[in-house]
């Protein structure tokens, strides 16, 4: 992977005001020519850009709805950015403003580590099983998946892939977030010990020899460290602080949570349950603090909407994405220089599409 540059000093020491004027600049300059997206971990002062915004899901959409634009700036981390890199036209260039905006979960599952899980789940029960990527995953990934007949799934579409691999095979490989897979069989009615923990760092994945045969879902010990952080806890003492409030997590929070919380939800399904709901009803949300604190000011004061907890549970690596980095890209793009291309392989891209272009037509 390319490394971030240091950004130069005409951008650094801009004050705040002076780069939203700038960027708003660089983005008239180049009008159709280029389309910003913005997942909705983003900070305000880099999401009042995206011409888009949206989870995992709906910007994968998104950037094939507009073909004319030469330049897709990414506003998210480094997995999503390669697969816009993947589904969007050989013409267009993604482009994610910090190059060290990566995703600690997606690190967590090394394509060699999952070959290497394949290669001995499949010597030990045969070839009666599917890989399912989140997209929370390299390019890498994904065209393994591809070349293995599998498909990705995100947090809103999980139940609706699973459903899918099920038809194919009677088992399913699921990487790299265990929490998503976890919840999502077991709200498939797939009980716990039929949803055994592959570790990569174990012998044999640390599995004992009759949790292959009986397994539906071999989980990928994973996870994020955003949602992982949120405790059953929590969901008690927000329900002693703020009487009649319901609690709503992403499924990558830890099963125990989502056990304890009144719905789970993906980013898109928690914004539309929080927004479609009664005035008066109170919610405390367990996900990135970004969304939550812009959704808690959009729906008050009909609304309260509190984070689950009081802790910074922002991503640091969607973070990354700030105004400087934003603007210098915006800059040089509108000069002429393209910086920080996020480029896959052809090969790969060719494998990885087959994957993700499963799972846009599954419904
Ligand atoms: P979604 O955008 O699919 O909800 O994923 C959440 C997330 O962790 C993104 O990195
Ligand atoms: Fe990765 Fe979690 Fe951050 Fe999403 S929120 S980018 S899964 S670390």
């Amino acid at each position: 992977m390319a490394t971030q540059v240091v950004l130069p000093e005409t951008i650094t020491r801009a004050g705040a005001d002076e780069m939203q004027e700038r960027i708003a600049a660089a983005k008239a300059a180049l009008g159709k020519r280029l389309v910003v997206l913005g997942h909705h971990y983003q900070r305000d002062e880099v999401i009042r850009h995206a011409d888009f915004t949206g989870d995992s899901f709906k910007l994968a959409q998104a950037a094939a709805t507009r073909p004319e634009a030469e330049f897709i700036v990414f506003c998210g981390v480094h997995f999503m950015a390669e697969s816009a890199d993947i589904l969007s036209a050989d013409h267009q260039k993604v482009i994610l403003p910090d190059l060290n905006a990566g995703c600690t979960m997606a690190d967590m599952a090394e394509t060699d580590q999952v070959e290497d899980c394949w290669e001995q789940v499949t010597s030990e029960i045969g070839e009666d099983i599917l890989p399912v990527t989140y997209m929370n995953s390299t390019a890498g990934l994904k065209a393994f998946v591809g070349r293995h007949g599998g498909a990705v799934c995100t947090s809103s579409n999980a139940r609706a892939v699973l459903d899918w691999a099920f038809r194919q095979k009677p088992r399913v490989l699921f990487f790299p977030d265990q929490h998503l897979g976890r919840n999502t069989g077991y709200r498939m009615g797939i009980p716990l010990p039929a949803m055994p923990v592959w570790d990569p760092y174990e012998p044999v994945g640390g599995l004992e020899g009759r949790d292959l045969p009986a397994a539906r879902i071999i989980l990928w010990k994973g996870h994020c460290s955003v949602h992982n952080r949120f405790t059953p806890d929590m969901v008690d003492r927000r329900r002693a602080q703020i009487p009649g409030v319901q609690v709503i997590v992403h499924p990558e929070c830890r099963f125990e949570v989502a056990q304890k919380s009144d719905a789970i939800g993906s980013t898109e399904g928690i914004i539309k349950t929080v927004q479609a709901s009664p005035a008066g009803t109170k919610w405390a949300v367990g996900t990135e603090l970004n969304l939550v604190t812009r959704l808690a000011r959009e729906c008050a004061p009909e609304r309260q909407v509190v984070s689950l907890d009081d802790c910074f549970c922002v991503c640091s690596t969607m973070f990354r994405i700030d105004p400087p980095h934003l603007l210098w890209v915006l800059e040089n793009l509108a000069e002429g220089r393209v910086v920080n291309q996020v480029k896959v392989p052809p090969r790969t891209t060719r494998e990885a599409r087959i994957a993700l272009d499963r799972m846009l037509e599954i419904r």
